[in-house]
């Protein structure tokens, strides 16, 4: 079986120029062949070959849309035009929970390395006092709001191949932090290999591909590849309450969130603060062309950044902080084709390798592109997406560095 799965897929690589990954496989013992190929098989190479030509070799003309706006956001406080309209998202947020239509989803899938904490980043111990990991936070409050509510919040949880084992090791040696198992659903997210500045697929060893996660917009992919989607039909779940592992602050269940998000009947919606300068990193909302959506901060020009309003603010003001909400029909509309049509955002890393002779080479400057996709590159395929205003001070602290800005420090 060994030998016919390897004959074809080498056929398979060199067709698509990647054939010197099974360079050293024939001297390999069968158990490290096999892990090799298992790598191979995962991925999805016709596709791998179409990336390396429009994102690797040549450098993507990134277009910058021609119009850039500001983009509207629901304030925080309701004005008096607003006043019962959010009565109104507020009641139908809390039916939501009520009837055990919503569930929360949790991406944890990255690899934490500016944080420098060797482990998954949802063990780091967070609060103040009492020490508490990240996942515990986020525990207790959806095990409160459960209890408010009368109804289980199932949650979803994204991994990768970096963190899956350790998270869910953790996860039994803390009892799942009072939820019972059956309600937390483990599900691990795609790898992409990393290319070599000409399109080469570089081997980390030599019966290895260079791996990493693919990005949290393949969370949309792996919902639906994991049987997490299946899973929450079953359950009866129609929205998704998605936040990221570094922020200990998010309100996880936001029932006028959730509220806004179902009455208008919108795919895809999304919390905003006023950022705290003009070059602060975080994502940027913008109507583009017309349509809503996020330029990451280290794509927003900074004379666009720094562009002020008669009175002084800033005219792009509403920083992303990564919490949406999702409805059910979108997810699955966006995966219908068999094909996630997210955009490949490409980035240039060290990565080490080894060479066509075996030997490892470390490099000391950027000597690979990984690709990753971005969830909030779904918002502009969403329909009426909307974005609405949360207190910085209430919902955003990241840890995301060791030291200075978004670090334990700052966040503590
Ligand atoms: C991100 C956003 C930025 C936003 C900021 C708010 C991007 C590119 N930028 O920045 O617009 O303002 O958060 O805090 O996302 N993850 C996975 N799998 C992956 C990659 C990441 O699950 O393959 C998860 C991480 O575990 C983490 C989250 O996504 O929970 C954030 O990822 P990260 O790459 O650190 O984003 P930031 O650059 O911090």
């Amino acid at each position: 079986d060994l030998v016919m799965a390897s004959t074809d897929l080498r056929e398979k690589l060199k067709s698509i120029g990647q054939g010197h990954v099974l360079r050293f496989f024939d001297a390999l013992e069968s158990a490290r062949r096999k892990s090799l190929l298992h790598q191979l098989q995962s991925l999805d190479l016709d596709s791998l070959a179409e990336l390396a030509d429009e994102y690797v070799k040549h450098k993507p003309t990134a277009a910058l849309p021609k119009e850039i706006q500001p983009a509207k956001a629901y304030p925080h406080v309701p004005d008096e035009s607003l006043r019962e309209f959010y009565q109104q998202a507020q009641t139908k947020g809390r039916e939501l929970l009520h009837e055990g239509k919503v569930a929360a989803f949790l991406v944890a899938g990255g690899q934490g390395t500016r944080l420098g904490y060797d482990g998954p980043k949802g063990e780091f111990p967070v609060t103040p006092i009492r020490n508490k990991p990240l996942f515990q936070v986020f525990a207790e409050q959806l095990r409160g709001h459960a209890r408010d509510f009368g109804r289980v919040i199932p949650w979803y949880i994204m991994t990768s191949d970096v963190n899956d084992a350790p998270t869910r090791a953790f996860f039994e040696r803390h009892h799942h932090f009072g939820y019972d198992s059956k309600d937390i659903f483990f599900f691990q997210q795609g790898m992409m290999p990393a290319f070599s500045l000409d399109g080469q697929l570089l081997l980390a060893d030599k019966d290895s591909l260079a791996l990493s996660p693919d990005g949290h917009g393949g969370s949309l992919r792996a919902l639906h590849r994991s049987g997490a989607l299946a899973d929450m039909r079953k359950r009866g779940i129609e929205h998704l309450s998605y936040f990221q592992v570094d922020n200990p602050l998010v309100h996880c269940i936001d029932p006028v969130f959730l509220g806004l998000h179902a009455l208008t009947g919108r795919e895809m919606s999304s919390k905003t603060i006023p950022k705290a300068g003009a070059l602060e990193k975080v994502g940027n909302f913008v109507i583009a062309d017309g349509v809503l959506q996020v330029i990451e901060y280290s794509d927003l020009p900074e004379s666009l950044a720094q562009q002020k309003n008669p009175d002084g603010s800033l005219k792009f003001n509403a920083g992303s902080i990564a919490i949406h909400a999702l409805s059910m029909p979108f997810i699955e509309r966006l995966n219908e084709s068999g094909q996630l049509k997210l955009p490949w955002h490409r980035a240039e890393k060290k990565v080490a390798y080894v060479d066509q002779h075996g030997k490892a080479i470390k490099p000391d400057k950027p000597n690979a592109v990984k690709l990753e996709q971005f969830v909030f590159d779904a918002i502009p395929l969403a329909r009426n997406a909307i974005v609405y205003t949360t207190d910085r001070a209430e919902e955003f602290s990241p840890v995301k560095n060791a030291e200075g800005a978004d670090s334990p420090e700052t966040c503590r």
